[in-house]
């Protein structure tokens, strides 16, 4: 499943792919010229893309420790985890507990050939890395049913993931599907691409993505709140990703950077 060969043999280098822009706006070496291209005309028009993208990493990082070291949270799934990136939700996670399981989720076959990152865990947790789509919850879910313990809670994250899924793919049937198989106690961490920022700057950016064939769908606040539509919304709702526990925050986190994005992390009751 983790063979580097096997996932080289399908990567598309053609055109620009989320996991690789995302991995060139975090500085790393994951990317091709194509993701490069688009990354840089991003940039262009709008100079703080880089500090979003490692934003939206330390807002994974923030909620992780939430969940795990003040929660008590032992079980996560990650779908639409990235290529890795440390510290990566298992080294956070693992860190607050060794024991905790952490199952990955990606359809990117980038991420599949750097899957063996993401499995070097403590010996006492589990990782795992699972190649399937987002748009298949029911596959994610049996799959992880083979790890996990659904009688205990679980902390489903959707970090930076949804804005690649529109509503007619079933966007909100998604998190439906994944949130009702949980059991009372799990949570739900989302970020999302915001729609009511920069509206110019936004539609700019969907333009420059579909161009390049990946179709991006910036989001509300109040759509990114009905994905937490029968959940109880942890302090402070649904924020601007940044504001989010920024008490939790390390000293580089706070560069006041404004991120149109939006976060938040719900308990299901
Ligand atoms: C912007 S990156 C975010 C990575 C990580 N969650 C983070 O926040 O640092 C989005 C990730 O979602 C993945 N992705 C996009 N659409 C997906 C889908 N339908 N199913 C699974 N993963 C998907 C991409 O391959 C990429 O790795």
């Amino acid at each position: 499943m983790t063979d580097p060969s096997l996932a080289a043999s399908v990567i598309d280098t053609s055109k620009p792919h989320p996991a690789r822009v995302y991995d060139w706006f975090l500085g790393g070496k994951d990317n091709y010229p194509v993701d490069e291209e688009l990354g840089r005309q991003i940039t262009a028009m709008e100079p703080t893309a880089k500090y979003g993208a490692r934003h939206n990493r330390w807002f994974m990082q923030r909620a992780t420790r939430m969940l795990a070291a003040r929660l008590g949270v032992r079980q996560f799934l990650d779908i639409g985890t990235g290529i890795p990136t440390e510290p990566n939700l298992h080294r956070i996670a693992q860190t607050a507990a060794p024991e905790t399981s952490v199952v990955y989720v990606d359809n990117d076959p980038i991420v599949l050939a750097h899957a063996e990152a993401l499995l070097r865990g403590t010996p006492e947790g589990v990782t795992r890395y699972l190649q399937a789509d987002a748009r298949e919850p029911r596959k994610i879910l049996d799959l992880a049913r083979e790890i996990l313990d659904f009688d205990r809670p679980i902390a489903v994250s959707l970090i930076a993931l949804l804005h690649f899924i529109p509503d007619e793919q079933g966007a909100y049937e998604i998190v439906r599907t994944l949130v009702d198989a949980l059991p009372s106690g799990s949570y739900l961490a989302l970020s999302q691409l915001a729609s009511d920022h920069d509206e110019e700057r936004t539609r700019r950016a969907v333009a420059m993505y579909a161009a390049s064939g990946v179709t991006l769908v910036p989001r509300s606040r109040a759509e990114m709140a009905k994905f937490f539509a029968g959940l109880e919304l942890l302090d402070p709702g649904v924020v601007w990703l940044p504001d989010w526990h920024a008490e939790l925050a390390v000293d580089e986190e706070r560069d006041g950077t404004a991120v149109p994005l939006y976060a938040g992390v719900a308990r299901k009751p």
